[in-house]
């Protein structure tokens, strides 16, 4: 107890992120690497996959998913068993947004949304937790939003998906409990792809201006908080959602 770094608690680690070949995800995934776990990444996009496998030699391994698919998920998890032969920590982050006046919404749009955001993180949870529970510890972290704890305008299929992220992880932390712990970070505005896809420079000058730290988190920022909430140093936080915001909710 006490003096170890996150370092030593997250060494050897075997780490899975999903959204893991781009922004928040692709940062936790360089963080865990660098603190020396063994972290496999998933995600839906072929070419990113291998692109950031190759750029980034010290993420261990990468495997095609689609969240959103209960037997892909089944099926990937079976290949991160036979690769690692098990799962500590899970980050489950993949997510989309479109921006949307709520009345033009469609039922595709809203199952889409939904689909990758709430029940991808269903699916992906569920595997892991069952591994974790057969091992007998483990973390699970969710990347939900602001926007989960607050109405955003334009964005009503992904603010109900991170509401309700929020409340299945409180949900998996008092089931999961003493075994496994389960958190989510609720990030607010941060400069990744998703962000710069759907707001033009205009736009994140004007969003920059009403943050109280007048900018936009780096993906990194949001690593460091994957990184303390997966070490030993966080060992009695469960069932909490943990805004990084600027102080946009202040
Ligand atoms: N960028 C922000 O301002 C912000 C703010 C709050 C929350 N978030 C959340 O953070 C998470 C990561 O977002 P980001 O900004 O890094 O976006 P990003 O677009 O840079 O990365 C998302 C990754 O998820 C992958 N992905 C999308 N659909 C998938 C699917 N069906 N199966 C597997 N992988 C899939 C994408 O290919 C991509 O690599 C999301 O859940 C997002 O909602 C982002």
């Amino acid at each position: 107890m006490g003096s170890e770094k996150y370092s030593d608690s997250l060494r050897n680690k075997r780490v899975v992120i999903t959204g893991g070949a781009s922004g928040i995800g692709l940062a936790t995934a360089i963080r865990f690497a660098k603190e020396g776990s063994t972290v496999t990444i998933l995600d839906n996009n072929v070419d990113q996959l291998h692109s950031t496998l190759k750029e980034y030699p010290l993420i261990a391994h990468g495997v095609i998913v689609d969240v959103s698919n209960p037997n892909e998920v089944k099926h990937a998890f079976e290949e991160i068993d036979s690769l690692t032969n098990g799962v500590d920590i899970l980050i489950a982050n993949a997510g989309v947004s479109v921006r949307a006046n709520f009345i033009d919404i469609t039922p595709e749009q809203w199952r889409k949304v939904l689909g990758i955001n709430l029940d991808g993180i269903f699916y992906t949870s569920q595997e892991a937790a069952k591994r974790m529970l057969s091992q007998g510890e483990g973390v699970i972290l969710m990347t939900a939003s602001t926007n989960g704890l607050v109405g955003h305008p334009y964005y009503a299929d992904y603010n109900a998906s991170k509401a309700g992220v929020n409340l299945l992880a409180r949900t998996m932390a008092l089931e999961l409990a003493p075994m496994i712990r389960v958190n989510t970070i609720c990030p607010g505005y941060v400069l990744t792809p998703m962000q710069k896809a759907e707001y033009t420079p205009e736009m994140l000058k004007k969003v920059d201006e009403k943050i109280p730290l007048k900018r936009h988190a780096l993906p990194e920022e949001v690593a460091n908080l994957y990184a303390f909430l997966a070490s030993k140093e966080a060992a009695y936080i469960t069932g909490q959602h943990f805004p990084i915001d600027g102080g946009e909710l202040a």
